[in-house]
């Protein structure tokens, strides 16, 4: 396949976007966008320090954040030469699914405070670029609208902390239109967010001269993104932790209903798979036990994660555990993974290991932070046009021809 040039809309999407949808010219500052790295800052000079720093930040010491960057290094490619890679496709099978790329896009929460409608705005990006995204249950716009607006689109939940809750979560999620069902587990308990704390944000945001302030200092932020929001929606709610709205964004005395979920185990599991009847995902595995269980119980697949570094502080990185999981496994089943990855090499490396299928998270919250569905398009384009270059330095022609053999340990 021949690289194409950013914006280029080529992409094979698995099913493509109306044309009448198709975004206005990119703005100029994503000239300077050169590699997904670079969306982080110019989020930053963006969004409110709540907004950028929840975003940004981990647990604790960001020992898992680090690691989940650092662990790259241990594996150096094996290149093969001199062979036919004229003809390259980088699209890998899930589900019954063809996507553009062997990449998609994380679910993350509170979407739509980083750009207008942001939930959609990444939904609308993947689906044009044929690639994977997940929305989050943690979420200020009705996952209604989102699969309406972008069929295909997957949806990943908390569970509520009873089954009644848990069963009605799931039948709005079927009502909706979602085929494919990502259910988050390692979330018994709310992680200790010191940076949270630190930079004033909390759900709902509290009231308060501090919290005027980070949006005064913030104009195109309040104007583009909030006011702009209020105006034309109204308050946003958590629309999607529960089958019913949950807690306003902004509040000075509401609560949000964060009951008990320490006491969730397998049989939730086992009882969701007998109800949801499309792909099951189970994310936040670390363990080789764990994944054989979710094998085991029926569902489709496990996304191997620590939470981007944001729930215990110390939990390995997923490409660590990856290729004793896929031992486990079997090669057939769908492995996905999540947590730093940043560069097609980083991809590649995990698709080398065994991964069916890597996700995003942050990098594609700042591309859209930086110029909404625009950036998210210019972000997926790098990552792609990389897996791209990367596929063919490495000899191959397919991301089924990655393996063990294309990997080195560098040391450890
Ligand atoms: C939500 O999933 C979060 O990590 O904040």
């Amino acid at each position: 396949m021949a690289t194409t040039t950013a914006f280029s809309r080529a992409a094979a999407a698995a099913t493509p976007a109306p044309a009448q949808d198709a975004a206005p010219r990119p703005p100029a500052v994503l000239r300077r966008m050169l590699s997904l790295h670079d969306f982080e800052e110019a989020a930053r000079q963006r969004l409110p320090r709540p907004i950028y720093g929840y975003i940004a930040g981990a647990a604790e010491d960001n020992a898992s954040l680090r690691d989940n960057r650092s662990v790259f290094d241990h594996h150096g490619f094996v290149t093969r030469v001199l062979r036919d890679v004229s003809r390259r496709s980088q699209a890998v099978e899930l589900f019954g699914e063809q996507y553009a790329s062997p990449f998609g896009i994380a679910p993350m929460g509170i979407n739509a405070l980083s750009t207008y409608r942001g939930d959609i705005v990444l939904a609308r990006a993947a689906r044009r670029m044929g690639i994977v995204s997940v929305m989050s249950g943690t979420s200020l716009i009705p996952m209604e609208d989102v699969a309406r607006d972008s069929p295909g689109t997957w949806f990943q939940a908390y569970l509520p902390g009873d089954q009644a809750r848990i069963d009605a979560l799931v039948d709005r999620v079927e009502r909706a239109g979602f085929r494919t069902l990502v259910v988050t587990v390692d979330i018994p308990i709310s992680a200790n967010r010191e940076n949270n704390i630190r930079t004033g944000f909390s759900t709902p945001l509290r009231p308060s001269l501090r919290l005027a302030w980070d949006g005064m200092v913030r104009p195109r932020w309040v104007a583009g993104t909030f006011l702009r929001t209020l105006l034309r929606h109204g308050m946003p709610h958590f629309e999607n932790s529960f089958a019913t709205r949950g807690a306003p964004i902004v509040s000075s005395s509401v609560l949000r209903d964060f009951s008990a979920r320490d006491h969730l185990n397998w049989t939730h599991i086992e009882a969701i798979r007998r109800r949801w009847k499309g792909p099951l995902v189970i994310k936040g595995i670390l363990s080789v036990e764990d994944a054989l269980r979710a094998q085991r119980l029926g569902a489709d697949g496990v996304v191997l994660s620590n939470h981007g570094g944001r729930q215990l502080d110390g939990a390995a990185s997923p490409m660590h555990v990856l290729e004793a999981v896929v031992a486990a496994v079997g090669p057939a089943y769908p492995v996905l993974i999540d947590g730093g990855f940043r560069r097609g090499s980083d991809v590649l490396k995990a698709i080398a290991l065994g991964a069916r299928m890597v996700l995003l998270g942050r990098p594609f919250n700042y591309a859209a932070a930086v110029a909404g569905e625009a950036g998210v398009l210019h972000a997926i384009t790098l990552l792609r046009d990389e897996v791209d270059r990367n596929l063919a330095m490495l000899g191959a022609t397919g991301c089924g021809e990655l393996g063990p053999q294309h990997l080195v340990r560098r040391h450890g």
